[in-house]
């Protein structure tokens, strides 16, 4: 390299002296001052030490009102001279416990170490088993020193996420959790229902919906108790409902409602807005162009966030701690591993063999196309934290809309995703090209696409970045309790009739388990019988 051409690119004055003098004693003199006067350069950072001071720390799991399965808050290595860390000053650099303010007063807590988002900044995950009268304290520490705030007092009680102890004020509740006043997606999904005809409901659900497909599982909320009959064979996923709806009643006083959600793959009422007869609130956890389906946050990631810490490993918080190497230490390549569950990822297969430098995608399990099995192989499964190793996500279809988006857009990597009528209930918050790169449903236009983001690695990574942003923003917890909730109000409000306990149905009890127990300190509302 030309000297020319190493001015050219350290830009700093030093470097172009540097680079353009002879052994003058002069020059080396003037040099000598510029060194001294060359001010601190703007993107510092990671040279910088982290400040206890003036780091950051955020989130709902400093308030003692916000009731999780898992609380969490954030973390951000801010440096001493107040520039945000981008890159990882350490992964144990912030150390945190969490115990009960009172001495008197004892409470298991599982605190693991903040997750490392390898960006700066922490996420810090806690499950409580057992509730607090007093309150808890969180000290947040940084070698033996405090950071920003800290120690944070959650002053009492704080419940236990078992602990049966609603909010009667939905609103004060949805306050607390600054649940966002309209969500895009729920005023679309109630618009072609003005009202809701409960006694036409029952008349027509079980004929239209249940008899051929046997997945609906039927509620009715009253008096913020749970009762469901099960309409059809194939509704095991009711636990899924049961668990979420369950969580919600002992958080906040539920409306009295009654529903019917379709615990199957597809969504079911294909109806338009303006037939005759016109078409049901059906209530799914996958949306489609072609249905009217009214849809919540999808079980995988409701159940995920429940289970957070305890069941599962690939959960939308955990998920954030493990995104692989950084930007420039990724396979340049896409990437994609799954099932056979739609015909495009046997086009993926195909595409990898043809450009295997810039695509590795695999099949994991035959299923619906054995027959490909000889043809394309099988490839290993593989850890999901591992997909993160490559800078390109490829995200097609499985049966319906691929659950793993969600859990793709947290990473840092760039989602590829492919054009579908499916859709889960934060889709409509992201725009294609800003926080992800659409693809057409065919693909002919992938190769074509990791391509570009090859050549454009700036602009690929600052898609990623946006995609993960808004991500971290939408997906989290305690947004899916205000979402369902959300939904809940507007069916409620459009009834015209008052709900009831239907022949057949059965009550769905709160879990007993030890940790349950706890002194509910709030006002229960006596209200009238019906
Ligand atoms: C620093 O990080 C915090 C937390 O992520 C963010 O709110 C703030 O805007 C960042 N500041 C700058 C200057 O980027
Ligand atoms: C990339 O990986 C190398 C080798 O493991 C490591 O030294 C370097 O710090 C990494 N770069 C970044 C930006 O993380
Ligand atoms: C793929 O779909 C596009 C429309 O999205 C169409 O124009 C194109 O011809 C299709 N390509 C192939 C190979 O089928």
């Amino acid at each position: 390299m030309s000297p020319a051409a190493a001015a050219g690119r350290g830009s700093s004055p030093v470097a172009w002296l540097m680079a353009h003098t002879l052994s003058c004693p002069l020059v080396w003199g003037l040099i000598m001052l510029l060194w001294i006067m060359e001010p601190p350069r703007a993107d510092a950072g990671n040279a910088d030490t982290v400040s206890a001071e003036r780091s950051m720390v955020w989130g709902p799991g400093l308030h003692a009102g916000i009731e999780l399965p898992v609380r969490y808050f954030y973390i951000q290595a801010v440096s001493s001279r107040g520039h945000n860390f981008t890159s990882s000053p350490g992964a144990k650099i912030f150390k945190v416990t969490i115990k009960a303010l009172s001495s008197n007063e004892y409470i298991r807590i599982h605190v693991p170490d903040p997750l490392d988002r390898n960006d700066g900044s922490y996420v810090m995950r806690y499950r409580m088993y057992g509730s607090v009268t007093e309150g808890l304290i969180i000290e947040v520490l940084h070698g033996d020193k405090h950071v920003a705030q800290s120690p944070y007092i959650l002053k009492g009680p704080v419940y236990h996420e078992y602990c049966d102890c609603p909010e009667e004020d939905s609103h004060i509740w949805q306050q607390t959790l600054s649940c966002p006043s309209k969500e895009t997606q729920i005023s679309k999904d109630f618009a072609p229902f003005p009202i809701i005809d409960l006694e036409r409901m029952l008349e027509e659900v079980p004929r239209r919906f249940a008899e051929k497909r046997g997945a609906i599982v039927h509620y009715t909320i009253l008096n913020n108790n749970v009762y469901r009959r099960s309409l059809g064979k194939y509704t095991d996923f009711k636990m899924f409902s049961d668990e979420i709806l369950l969580s919600l009643s002992r958080k906040v006083r539920l409306p009295d409602f009654e529903f019917y959600i379709n615990v199957g793959d597809w969504p079911v009422e294909h109806r338009k807005a303006n037939d005759t007869p016109g078409p049901l609130p059906m209530i799914s956890w996958c949306g489609s162009v072609d249905s009217l389906d009214i849809i919540l946050p999808t079980y995988d990631v409701t159940h995920s966030s429940l289970e957070t810490l305890r069941g599962v490993t690939n959960d939308l918080l955990s998920i954030q701690g493990h995104t692989g190497p950084s930007w420039s230490n990724k396979t340049e390549q896409a990437f994609f591993r799954g099932r056979d569950s739609r015909e495009e990822r046997l086009q993926l297969v195909e595409m990898s063999q043809k450009y295997p430098d810039l695509l590795d995608a695999g099949i994991t399990g035959y299923f619906f196309f054995r027959e490909q099995e000889k043809l394309l192989g099988k490839a290993q499964l593989m850890g999901f934290f591992d997909f993160f190793k490559y800078k390109y996500q490829v995200n097609v279809d499985g049966t319906v809309a691929a659950y793993r988006f969600p859990y793709l857009m947290l990473g840092d990597s760039l989602v590829l995703k492919q054009a579908s009528p499916y859709y889960e209930h934060f889709y409509s918050a992201l725009k294609p090209g800003k926080h992800y790169i659409p693809i057409k449903r065919n693909l002919s236009d992938l190769i074509e696409k990791i391509q570009w983001a090859k050549e454009n690695d700036e602009k690929a990574r600052k898609i990623a970045k946006e995609g993960q942003a808004l991500a971290r923003e939408l997906l989290q917890p305690h947004r899916f309790y205000c979402y369902y909730y959300n939904v809940f109000q507007n069916y409620a409000k459009r009834q015209t009739s008052r709900p009831a306990i239907r022949e057949k149905m059965e009550h769905v009890p709160q879990p007993t388990d030890s940790s349950a127990v706890c002194q509910c300190h709030r006002n229960k509302i006596v209200r009238e019988e019906l």
